[in-house]
């Protein structure tokens, strides 16, 4: 708790209406809170005092400053991201939801499972399919724990000097385990494959070896999420060293219901979303697929000037998607 005097020169500054003070010695307060290891609590009073936005922004900014950047190409090695959408925003399985609430209720409660020598889920694994929401999962993860969202992408690390890419990983590791933040490492099988590819090349396989010791002996204050479209080429020494694996899928009839309903809301259209013969027109598609075809017949529809979207705008939009597809698969 903070200390008796702090509360009482707070209490003292609202009742006297002094708000310099008051901000002042909320700010304090905030700062003691952290340093006692009491994030959440810390993160929440910022909100009630800066207001949500304001104070994640103001994170944003004091990290943008300390990024470690890559020795050889003066380039961050993480990228930071305002993590904006929140759970209600992600379709996810049941599965992946009761997984992703069970980490979130760890994180909430973190000082009762500390206080029984336990530590909440801090590594986890993302397989599937681009476009199914690992990327937009990590984000949710971030805003729904009032974190920053950090995004290491495996190839910005590779350094062509083979030494600097042992060091770049030891810094974003310190840079990580010394700030809360969730951090994804994505496109993780670069690396993985690297080292099923490449075992015999020594060099290459210490420096897999160190991100693996590291990702081990890591007890820092983020959580970390691992994400890759091609988890068949994982080996068993990789998975094991995650405390949960989410699957991601395509979505089937019941989440694309729900996913049309989010991506549509706001725009009046002349179809139900329920109708068997709307969901499937979709299916098949990764949820990304099915927001690219959405934005386009909207666009179409704006651009005919029309006031609502009806069905022929959702069939040309998606004869124009085979199209893209079968370009994509020629090239
Ligand atoms: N499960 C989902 N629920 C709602 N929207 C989604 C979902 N999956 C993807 N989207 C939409 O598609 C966009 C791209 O998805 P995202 O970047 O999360 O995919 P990914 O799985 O990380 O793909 P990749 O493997 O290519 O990195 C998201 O920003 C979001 O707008
Ligand atoms: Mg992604």
């Amino acid at each position: 708790m903070a200390t008796a005097k702090l509360l009482r020169q707070l209490i003292k500054s609202g009742t006297e209406g002094n708000q310099d003070a008051f901000v002042r010695i909320s700010e304090q307060l905030i700062l003691e809170e952290r340093a006692k290891k009491h994030h959440l609590l810390a993160n929440d009073l910022e909100k009630i005092l800066y207001g949500r936005r304001n104070s994640m922004a103001l994170q944003h900014t004091a990290l943008l400053e300390r990024l470690p950047k890559d020795r050889e190409r003066n380039l961050p090695l993480l990228q930071l991201k305002e993590p904006v959408r929140r759970i209600e925003d992600v379709v996810l399985s049941d599965e992946n939801t009761s997984l992703l609430n069970e980490v979130l209720q760890e994180h909430h409660q973190v000082e009762i499972l500390q206080s029984y020598g336990l530590h909440p889920a801090d590594k986890v694994l993302f397989c599937g399919p681009p476009g199914c929401g690992k990327t937009l999962t990590a984000e949710v993860l971030a805003s729904e724990l009032s974190l920053p969202l950090a995004i290491v992408r495996i190839d910005s690390v590779v350094s062509s000097f083979l030494g600097e890419t042992a060091a770049n990983l030891r810094q974003v590791f310190d840079f990580i385990a010394s700030i809360p933040m969730v951090v994804l490492f994505d496109e993780f099988d670069a690396l993985a494959k690297e080292r099923s590819d490449m075992a015999e090349h020594g060099e290459l396989k210490r420096v897999v070896n160190a991100f693996l010791q590291m990702l081990d002996a890591y007890e820092g204050k983020s959580i970390l999420l691992a994400a890759t479209n091609h988890e068949g080429i994982l080996d068993s020494a990789i998975w094991r060293r995650f405390d949960e694996v989410l699957i991601f899928e395509s979505p089937n009839s019941e989440q694309l219901r729900r996913l049309l309903s989010i991506k549509l809301r706001g725009l009046r259209r002349e179809f139900e979303i329920e109708n068997p013969r709307i969901i499937k027109m979709f299916k098949g598609m990764s949820h990304a697929d099915v927001e690219r075809v959405l934005r386009r017949a909207a666009k179409d529809m704006v651009l005919a000037g029309k006031k609502f979207l009806d069905e022929r705008h959702l069939q040309a939009s998606i004869r124009r998607e085979d199209a893209r597809r079968v370009r994509i698969q020629r090239s």
